[in-house]
């Protein structure tokens, strides 16, 4: 992948451009991609849920010992985020987590997809565990099952403990150890109520974007770090898995993986254009799926690994799971660039695409293409969608209230999951991402993906109307037409 100041809508649509996705208020315009649904009715066991991640709204980010992890030092260094912002407050959930409870309650949902910082469980990463951040998440689990709502916690969600990344991150192998040491101190302490976890959220981006493109913590830009971050993602993960399962027999577990069809720019004519597509299938999607549900790693990535898989490593990797989390927002765009190192480079979508604010491609037939991936090549496993949403108009204007556009744009997506299922995906829930406005990442509070606004000043949450129709579709379990 180039280093051109790519950033993470890259991967849908950089080269529409982005005054034009401003422009857009979201997904009103049907498209061409909608899919047709034998019935609107899910399963009565359908689960129903919200999605967040600790540092994009927790905030207190020294409270009761909290270790500092790449996203602080990162979202201080000079130009990173696009709005000078930092996540020092974000959605100031970590005191006000009982008030976002009540609002999943109040929406109807019965799960919460929520992460746990490492650096409140364990400060630097390994070694002493902190009583005090575990004391926390234990709080905010006993929470949600007051209100019948399941937890379902993330350990990784990109806030890698500082003092770990010193030590080389994810690049060195220690720190797969150290995630199993986290995972089962988590295990350990409330294993007994909180029954769901998923080790990791979206590894390729946290490998492609902090280590190759440095737009994200640890603002890293070194192709040769591509094999040793996800080889050691993926061994950490074999192992968490493993010290999960050996803390509590009855768990369910599962990974969060950011599945996007990888599709030539300029369509079948531009044939040239395919071999960069399989190349970021490989490392995006597939350099993740094989090894955890096949054992293996594609061969496009023999080369970046060279060196760094070690006998016996592909079989702790290859780890049981109870479901596989699905993230999407948009297909991918790809073109080959012969002067960047992996000779793959980001496309644009066909000319006219509908675009959402965050100037990704709106093509709900990208998350219909990855399920039918996943059913046909890896067997059928079972799935959860773990995120999947849309941002209001970029900038720093007011929340839209009136949020139709984000009501069709999960109406558009759901059918997609309800279709797939019909042809035997076997999927059994919907995280939409996500509960309030919060801090997104590089882009600071400058997009709003909330079913829920915030003011910012007083911290007080006002539904939006996304939020009642999500409320209506989650308890009749129908899905409407419009
Ligand atoms: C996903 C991330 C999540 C948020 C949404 C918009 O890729 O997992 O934290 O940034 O995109």
């Amino acid at each position: 992948m180039g280093d051109k100041g790519i950033n993470r809508r890259a991967l849908g649509a950089l080269a529409v451009g982005g005054a034009a996705a401003a422009s857009l208020s979201g997904c009103e315009r049907a498209g061409p991609t909608e899919a047709t649904v034998k019935s609107r009715q899910f399963p009565s066991d359908f689960v129903w849920g919200v999605a967040t991640a600790a540092f994009q709204t927790e905030g207190s980010p020294t409270a009761d010992g909290r270790g500092a992890t790449i996203w602080d030092t990162f979202e201080k260094l000079p130009g990173k985020i696009k709005d000078g912002s930092n996540a020092d407050v974000a959605t100031d959930s970590y005191r006000r987590y009982a008030e976002d409870v009540d609002l999943i309650a109040g929406a109807g949902l019965k799960a919460f997809r929520f992460s746990m910082a490492w650096s409140r469980v364990l400060p630097t990463g390994s070694g002493t565990v902190n009583a005090a951040g575990l004391d926390h998440y234990e709080r905010l689990v006993d929470a949600c099952l007051a209100k019948g709502i399941a937890p379902y916690a993330t350990l990784f969600h990109w806030d890698l403990p500082q003092a770990l990344q010193d030590k080389g991150g994810w690049s060195a192998r220690d720190t797969a150890k150290s995630f199993a040491d986290y995972a089962a101190a988590v295990a350990g302490r409330m294993g007994d109520r909180l029954k769901h976890f998923i080790t990791l959220n979206e590894p390729a981006v946290h490998t492609v974007f902090g280590h190759v493109l440095g737009e994200h913590a640890p603002g890293l830009k070194d192709i040769a770090l591509l094999g040793p971050t996800t080889h050691h993602m993926n061994l950490g993960q074999g192992l968490a898995i493993q010290a999960l399962r050996a803390a509590h027999g009855d768990l369910k577990i599962g990974t969060t993986q950011a599945l996007q069809p990888c599709r030539p720019a300029g369509g079948a004519a531009a044939f040239w254009n395919r071999p960069a597509s399989s190349g970021l299938d490989a490392l995006w999607n597939r350099a993740w799926l094989d090894p955890l549900l096949k054992g293996t790693y594609p061969g496009l990535m023999d080369d970046f690994l060279k060196g760094h898989v070690r006998d016996g490593d592909l079989k702790t990797v290859r780890q049981p799971i109870d479901f596989l989390g699905v993230n999407y927002y948009a297909p991918a765009y790809v073109k080959l660039d012969l002067a960047s190192p992996s000779h793959i480079a980001p496309g644009a979508p066909p000319k006219g695409a509908e675009l959402d604010a965050f100037g990704r491609q709106i093509d709900p037939s990208g998350l219909a293409e990855v399920l039918k991936m996943v059913r046909d090549d890896y067997g059928n496993p079972p799935v959860m969608i773990t995120e999947n949403g849309c941002s209001d108009p970029f900038g720093n204007g007011p929340a839209v209230i009136d949020d139709g556009f984000r009501s069709q744009y999960l109406r558009r997506h759901l059918e997609a999951v309800k279709s797939a299922m019909e042809s035997g995906s076997r999927i059994g829930g919907y995280f939409t991402w996500t509960l309030i406005d919060n801090w997104e990442w590089d882009i600071g509070y400058t997009s709003k993906f909330g079913l829920v606004a915030m003011d910012r000043t007083t911290g007080v949450r006002t539904p939006k109307a996304s939020y009642a129709w999500f409320r209506q579709v989650a308890t009749t379990g129908t899905l409407p037409t419009a």
